[in-house]
């Protein structure tokens, strides 16, 4: 072991672990350190005192805090051999170091247990990427009941952010200080889950979208985890994250190891903008690989909400006309297309077209849609069996349960049994047949339903499923490697950077209604990019709410995300038609922009209000869009202050689009007058007012460098 601290640096961040034989422990966190720093001296400047009344020595919060060394938190590592070794001690044993990454091994040799920790700091996104692996070097079975990592934070960090939600309500954001104790968030769904989206912010309070130091975590794994933030009796803070396992789930046998998931984790200095900055730098360097120049992201036409169950082909196929000639690119039909998918009751399971429905084959849709310019796309549930199935009549031991319980239902469906290799192989054959047999070049994989009471091998099922279900994807992919595939369960159930790096976007909410689409999109875009998350135009009246919008504001709402629709264009009006055309046509032209720029939120001056940008890397030219969600409070909404421009340039400000035809004013703002060029600088501190819209409104701003 060279030196006693390891310094990673990044573009803009620095992370100093300390190194001296023991646990390792992470130092500092924060800003990046000139170079050259002499980081011998933090032994003495960050030497802590021990005071009267507790333990006699230091106790590190480290990278996987131990209960053996007299810390009384949260430990990293939970678990025992039938009993023993319960509270192990590490001693780092070697330690690999580039100027980005460490990698440390650390024994118990009396536990007989090694540790090894790998932490990354991309240099590009600043983001630290970082696991741990735990491997059992003894002769009995270690029973582990949690492997988590732990990061510190500062202690300024008193503010909470995390997720809540539910179906049709993904990524509502709330807040919490945190001033004593814990907050623990646990998913036991088995899938990443609405409820409980794997992350969480810590930051200074009162942080916002451009001020604050902040930290933010994301922990990538499509399974029950547990997240917990934790203040120490004696000031210090951190934030654990790993996998949930079940009791008695996992049991390291001789020999082997456990791995936990990815924690992405970034600290950013300026507020939530630079978090998501980040983290969107490192989705788009690392886990998904778009060619936008080579391949823009095809704008979709869903058929979900268009005719749900009642596929006839001839009435698809003018879907398809209709699609293409609003410019759509992607063609994807929905549930409903296999054996007896009549209702949500019966089919799942039997992946065989519907001859009844469907005489003639798929080719002539296939091919229909082809000649129009567009993609063909279908959807899949693999993972699910109905009841009232081929497959589960002549198979009901495929089904994850527990022998001797009845499983509960979910939508009528069980979940099979994918660790069963028999089951793993017939879903793979059915999909694998229907992908060479038909020009399929998109799937939606849908997963409508938790875990409950699933065993596989005398154990809980839950780690080894979501595990079966990545193979059964990459499987897939390998065999047909130009397929893209959208990550549902019921809309944004089963998105986290995990199955993120399997798939090529995520379908954010079975909520098309776009005022609860503004929030959702506003929640999903801290952690994800905006060309994975899928938006889509949803009917005037909006069949999860009850509620009606205008045609331009589910088409505004719809632009900044990859754009869709989800609705019967066949049945739509001429109006709606010319109205769905206009914003595919300019989602196209923004799309370069929209899908490789630097996403933005602004801080409004109330909540009545909501709005966010996109500005190209080079930042000459951006686009923000204004939206009224409810009645304004105040007559006059403050300036908007816009982020992220370059101080040294001047932009031209336009009007580009409004959501309501005309606006209802005896006065508008100049600069939506006359022609207005503004120095950057002047409209990230003054701002730039805003006309008074109506409620459930947009405007599109756009900003051009001259
Ligand atoms: C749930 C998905 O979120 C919907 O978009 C749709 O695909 C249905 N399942 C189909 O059953």
């Amino acid at each position: 072991m060279k030196s006693a601290f390891i310094h990673l640096a990044s573009r803009h961040t620095s992370l100093v672990i300390k190194n001296d034989g023991r646990m390792p422990e992470v130092m500092y966190w924060g800003k990046r350190l000139p170079d050259e720093t002499d980081l011998a001296p933090l032994g003495m400047t960050l030497s802590r005192p021990i005071p009267g009344g507790r333990i006699d020595s230091d106790t590190a919060l480290s990278l996987c805090p131990e209960l053996a060394t007299g810390l009384f938190t949260s430990p990293g590592l939970e678990g025992s051999r039938n009993g023993s070794c319960w509270a192990p001690s590490f001693m780092v044993v070697d330690a690999e170091i580039t100027p980005q990454s460490v990698t440390f091994t650390c024994r118990d040799k009396i536990a007989e247990l090694s540790l090894v920790i790998d932490i990354t700091l991309d240099e590009e996104s600043d983001v630290c990427q970082s696991r741990l692996r735990l491997h059992n070097d003894g002769q009995t079975e270690y029973q582990l009941q949690r492997l988590s990592q732990t990061l510190p934070v500062k202690a300024q960090a008193r503010e909470l952010m995390y997720f809540h939600g539910r179906w049709t309500h993904e990524f509502q954001t709330k807040r919490m200080n945190l001033e004593q104790g814990a907050f623990t968030q646990e998913n036991r769904r088995g899938r990443t889950s609405h409820e409980r989206f794997p992350a969480i912010v810590a930051g200074q309070t009162g942080f916002s979208e451009t001020h604050g130091e902040l930290y933010g975590f994301h922990l990538g794994w499509s399974g029950s985890h547990r997240i917990h933030a934790e203040v120490m009796s004696d000031g210090r803070r951190f934030v654990q994250a790993g996998e949930l396992l079940m009791p008695g789930e996992m049991t390291i046998m001789p020999g082997e190891s456990y791995e936990t998931p990815v924690l992405y984790s970034c600290y950013s200095p300026d507020g939530l903008n630079g978090m998501s900055q980040r983290f969107h730098r490192y989705v788009r360097q690392n886990i998904v690989h778009f060619d936008h120049q080579a391949k823009p992201r095809p704008v979709h036409l869903n058929t979900w909400e268009g005719i749900y169950f009642d596929h006839d082909p001839d009435y698809i196929l003018q879907m398809a006309e209709t699609a293409a000639d609003l410019g759509v690119e992607r063609f994807i039909i929905d549930d409903g297309w296999f054996r007896g998918r009549n209702h949500d009751r019966a089919g799942l399971g039997d992946w065989f077209l519907d001859q009844s429905k469907y005489p003639q084959g798929l080719q002539a849709i296939v091919e229909c849609v082809k000649q129009q310019g567009m993609e063909f796309g279908l959807w899949f549930e693999p993972e699910m069996v109905n009841p009232d199935s081929d497959l589960y009549r002549s198979h009901p031991d495929w089904v994850l349960k527990t022998e001797g319980y009845e499983q509960v239902t979910v939508r009528n469906q069980y979940v099979l049994n994918l660790q069963k290799p028999e089951v793993f192989d017939y879903l793979y054959g059915c999909m694998n047949s229907l992908l060479s047999e038909y020009d399929i070049r998109y799937i939606k994989w849908d997963m409508n339903r938790e875990l409950v009471q699933g065993t596989h091998d005398q154990h809980a099922a839950n780690h080894g499923h979501v595990k079966a279900f990545y193979r059964l994807i990459d499987q897939l992919r390998k065999a047909h490697p130009q397929l893209e595939i959208e990550t549902c369960s019921g809309g944004g159930g089963r998105i986290d950077y995990q199955v993120l790096s399997r798939t090529h976007r995520f379908w954010a909410s079975d909520c098309n209604d776009p005022i609860e689409r503004q929030s959702i999109q506003k929640g999903a875009s801290y952690f994800f990019p905006l060309e994975v998350t899928g938006a889509h135009i949803g009917a005037g009246h909006c069949h999860t709410t009850g509620r009606t919008h205008s045609d331009g504001f589910r088409g505004m709402t719809a632009l900044f995300g990859h754009m869709g629709v989800e609705l019967d264009p066949v049945k739509a009006t001429e109006q709606e038609k010319a109205t769905m055309k206009k914003y595919i046509s300019l989602h196209k032209s923004l799309r370069t922009l929209l899908h490789t720029g630097e996403h933005f939120r602004c801080d409004t001056d109330h909540q009545d209000t909501q709005a966010w940008g996109v500005i190209s890397c080079d930042k000459k030219q951006a686009v923000v869009m204004f939206t009224q969600i409810a009645l304004a409070e105040y007559a006059l909404a403050a300036p908007l202050i816009i982020p992220g421009l370059d101080d040294g340039l001047n932009y031209r400000v336009t009007l580009l689009e409004n959501s309501s035809g005309d606006l209802y004013m005896k006065q508008l703002p100049l600069w939506m007058e006359e022609p207005t060029i503004v120095n950057g600088a002047l409209l990230a501190q003054a701002g730039l007012m805003m006309p008074a819209i109506q409620p459930e409104s947009a405007i599109l701003i756009k900003l051009e460098a001259v």
